[in-house]
C-alpha cells in the first residue's frame, strides 16, 4: 500500500522529499501496486507542448489493482455497499469476490459486442452498482469510459458522444431519484437521433422495469448479455500512459472539453490521496455522496477506494428525500467512518434545522470531507459542530476534474484544520500564486492566481481530440505552469484558501457551468437577440445563474417568456444550468471594442452597485444606470 502519513513531522518530511526528489517519491508509492512490467523511467515532462508522462513503459491493468490483488485477503469483504433511493427497499452489498466476478462477466459481454482496447464507451446512468461495474469492465479490456452525468440533456449527451466517437452507450431504463421517476433510455434514444453515427450498440440495464421504446437492431439488455458470460476475463495489458477515461467539463469558452486521464499516474495518485486525506483504516466504511458522473465519483467512489481495498458506498437518492435526515440515517445505519460531501448539501441541510442531524447517532464518523466549491464559515462550523460533533476533522479538499485527485487538503492527524482553508498541499503538489502578469508572488499572507509549477501523477494529459485547446486553456496563460482558473490566498503559515474561479465559469451547487454555454443556449430562443450570463452569490447553491437578456420587440407575457428561456436551457444543457434570474435588459455594458463588461454585470447581479470601479472605457455608460434600476425591479 502507498504510504499513510500520521504526524506533522511525517507530512513535512514526505512533502520535502516529494519536492527534492519527485521521481524517487512517486516511484516508492508506485512500487506498492501490481505491474505486469516495471517502468523504465519515472517522469518526463515539459509544460509547453504540454507533454507529461509518468511511469514510462510500465505495463499494468488498473482493475488487477482494484480487484485481483485484493482477492486473497478480501474476497468476502464488502467492496461496494449500495443504498437505494427508497429507504425501505433492499440494499445491495458486493464483496470483492462478487465485484470481481461482475466486472469480469461484464468485460466479456463488452468484448462479445465488439468493444476492444481503445474504443470509447459512453455511460448515461443513475447511481446503481452497474455503473461502477461497467466502468471497471471497460478498464479491464482497455476500453475508454466516458461517463456523462445523467442530469444532462439529450443534446448535451449527443455532443459528448460525438466528440469522443463512442461505439457503445450504456444506460438504464429509468431512474428513481427522490420523488422523481426519470426516463433515462428515452434521453439516449433522443440523443442518438442527433447524428451519433459511431454508436453501434445501446446496452440497457433494467433498473426499474418500466416500459421503454426498443430498437432491436441496436438495443440489448445488460442481463441478457452479461449473466451468461464466463466469470474470468483476462486483463488487457495496458501502458501507463494509455487512456483510462474521458470526462467532460465546462470552461469559459466554447463547448465542454473532454479531460483525458491515463492509467498509471491516476492509479498511484488517487490511491495515495484517498488513503491520506481520509485516513482510511482496515474495516472502515467510507461514503462519498457524489455522483459517478463527476470526477469526485470517479476518483473517490470507484478508483481510489477500490485501489486501497476499502469498502465504498454508493447512494442512489438525494439528501432531502424522504426527509432531510436521510444522510444521517444512512450514516447511522452503516456506521459510516468517513463521509465526503459538497458544501451545497451541507447548506441545504443546515437550512432544515438541527433536529434532523441530532436525531441520529453519528459517533462512527472519524473524518468528514467537503469538495467542489468554497465552504463558507457558517457551513463549516455547522458541519464541524453538528455532523462532526466537534471531534471529526473536516477535510476541505480542493481539486479539479483536470487534476484527477485531491491537491490541497488537510491530512487528519498530521495537519490542522482552519475554517474556509483547504490548507496545505499534498505531497508532490507545488502550488504557486502569480499576478496577472505571471510574476510569482512570494512570501505569505498574499493573494493571487493559483498555478501549479510541477507535474503530479494524475495531471490531465490532453483534452480529447484537441491538444491545442489543452495548451491554450491550462499551459499558455502562464508559461511553465499549470493554471487552475482559481484565485487563492496564502495565510501567514502557508495554508491556502481557495477564493473561487477567476474565469467565466460559474460553480452552481458544485457543478461547473460555462457562462458561454448558457448564453449559447439562451440565444436559441427566437426572441432573444443577445444575452450575458454571470454568477451571483446564492445562499444554498454557492453561486446562482443570472442572465441578462436582450429581446426583440416587447415581451407581452414575461412569466411565459422566462419559462421558455429556462426550458431552452434545460433542453440544450440540462436542468442544472437553468438561470435563477432572467433580467430582460435594455442593453449590455460594452467596451469600445464591443466586449461585454462582465465585471459590471457581476456587480449588478450581486446587488453590489455602490462602487462599480472604472467605467471610463464604456461605450454606453447610460445603460448601466438603466440596468441597475431594472435589476432592482427584477429582484
Ligand atoms: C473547481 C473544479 C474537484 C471535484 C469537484 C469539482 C472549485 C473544488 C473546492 C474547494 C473551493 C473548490 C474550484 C475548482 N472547487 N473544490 N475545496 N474549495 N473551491 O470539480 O467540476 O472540475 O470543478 O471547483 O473552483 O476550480 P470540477
Amino acid at each position: 500500500m502507498t504510504m499513510q502519513i500520521k504526524s506533522w513531522e511525517a507530512y513535512q518530511s514526505a512533502y520535502r522529499c516529494s519536492v527534492a526528489d519527485p521521481e524517487g517519491f512517486w516511484a516508492e508509492q508506485a512500487k506498492s501496486f501490481v505491474w505486469r512490467k516495471p517502468w523504465s523511467k519515472v517522469l518526463e515532462w515539459e509544460f509547453d507542448t504540454p507533454r507529461v508522462q509518468w511511469f514510462i513503459d510500465g505495463k499494468l491493468n488498473i482493475t488487477e489493482n482494484c480487484l485481483d490483488r485484493h482477492l486473497p485477503q478480501r474476497a468476502q469483504q464488502p467492496a461496494i455497499i449500495w443504498e437505494p433511493n427508497d429507504p425501505n427497499a433492499p440494499n445491495r452489498v458486493l464483496t470483492y469476490g462478487e465485484l470481481y466476478e461482475a466486472v469480469n462477466k461484464t468485460a466479456n459481454a463488452l468484448k462479445a459486442n465488439g468493444i476492444g482496447k481503445g474504443d470509447r464507451v459512453c455511460f448515461y446512468m443513475p447511481m446503481v452498482p452497474e455503473l461502477a461495474i461497467g466502468v471497471l469492465a471497460c478498464a479491464r479490456i482497455g476500453a475508454v469510459h466516458s461517463v456523462v452525468f445523467a442530469g444532462f440533456s439529450a443534446a448535451a449527451l449527443a455532443d459528448r458522444i460525438k466528440d469522443a466517437a463512442c461505439k457503445m452507450v450504456i444506460c438504464s431504463d429509468f431512474n428513481n431519484r427522490g420523488a422523481k421517476h426519470i426516463p433515462v433510455k428515452a434521453v439516449v434514444d433522443e440523443a442518438l437521433q442527433m447524428g451519433c453515427d459511431s454508436v453501434q450498440t445501446v446496452l440497457v440495464h433494467r433498473n426499474t422495469g418500466d416500459d421503454i421504446a426498443w430498437m432491436p437492431a441496436r438495443d440489448k439488455w445488460w442481463h441478457e448479455q452479461v449473466d451468461s458470460q464466463p466469470s474470468e476475463c483476462p486483463a488487457e495489458v495496458m501502458d501507463s500512459e494509455d487512456m483510462l477515461f474521458i470526462l467532460y467539463t465546462s470552461g469559459s469558452t466554447g463547448k465542454p472539453k473532454g479531460v483525458v486521464h491515463t492509467i498509471g499516474g491516476y492509479m498511484v495518485y488517487t490511491c495515495f490521496t484517498f488513503r491520506n486525506v481520509f485516513q482510511y483504516q482496515e474495516g472502515d466504511i467510507y461514503w462519498c455522496t457524489a455522483d459517478i458522473g463527476w470526477i469526485t465519483g470517479h476518483s473517490y467512489i470507484v478508483y481510489g477506494p477500490l485501489l486501497a481495498g476499502a469498502t465504498t458506498m454508493m447512494f442512489e437518492g438525494v439528501p432531502t428525500w424522504p426527509d432531510p435526515g436521510r444522510f444521517w440515517q444512512i450514516v447511522e445505519k452503516y456506521k459510516v467512518n468517513q463521509f465526503y460531501t459538497a458544501p451545497t448539501a451541507i447548506r441545504a441541510l443546515m437550512a432544515h434545522g438541527d433536529e434532523w442531524v441530532e436525531k441520529y447517532d453519528l459517533s462512527s464518523l472519524k473524518v468528514i470531507g467537503s469538495v467542489g466549491e468554497p465552504i463558507n464559515e457558517e457551513a463549516w462550523r455547522w458541519y464541524h459542530d453538528k455532523v462532526g460533533r466537534g471531534k471529526a476533522p473536516i477535510v476541505d479538499t480542493w481539486w479539479q476534474t483536470e487534476t484527477g485527485g485531491i491537491m490541497i487538503s488537510p491530512i487528519p492527524g498530521a495537519t490542522d484544520t482552519k475554517p474556509c482553508y483547504a490548507s496545505y498541499p499534498m505531497p508532490g503538489i507545488q502550488p504557486v500564486l502569480v499576478d496577472a502578469a505571471g510574476n510569482e508572488i512570494e512570501g505569505n499572507d498574499v493573494e493571487g492566481l493559483l498555478c501549479i509549477k510541477f507535474p503530479w501523477p494524475s495531471i490531465l494529459r490532453t483534452t480529447y481530440g484537441d491538444h491545442a485547446r489543452c495548451k491554450q486553456t491550462y499551459f499558455a496563460p502562464f508559461p511553465g505552469k499549470y493554471f487552475t482558473g482559481d484565485g487563492a490566498r496564502r495565510d501567514a503559515e502557508g495554508r491556502y484558501r481557495i477564493i473561487g474561479r477567476v474565469d467565466d465559469v460559474i460553480n452552481v451547487s458544485g457543478h461547473r457551468i460555462g457562462t458561454a454555454e448558457v448564453e449559447n443556449a439562451i440565444n436559441e430562443h427566437p426572441l432573444v437577440v443577445e444575452s450575458a450570463v454571470v454568477g451571483f452569490p446564492h445562499p444554498i447553491k454557492g453561486q446562482g445563474i443570472y442572465a441578462f437578456v436582450i429581446v426583440q420587440g416587447q415581451i407581452a407575457d414575461t412569466a411565459q417568456f422566462e419559462q421558455e428561456v429556462r426550458q431552452v436551457v434545460s433542453r440544450v444543457i440540462g436542468p442544472i444550468a437553468k438561470p435563477d434570474y432572467i433580467h430582460i435588459a435594455p442593453g449590455l455594458p460594452k467596451t469600445r471594442s464591443g466586449k461585454i463588461m462582465r465585471r459590471i454585470l457581476r456587480k449588478i447581479a450581486s446587488g453590489d452597485t455602490e462602487n462599480l470601479g472604472d467605467t471610463s472605457t464604456l461605450l454606453n455608460p447610460e445603460v448601466v444606470e438603466a440596468l441597475i434600476a431594472s435589476a432592482k425591479a427584477a429582484h
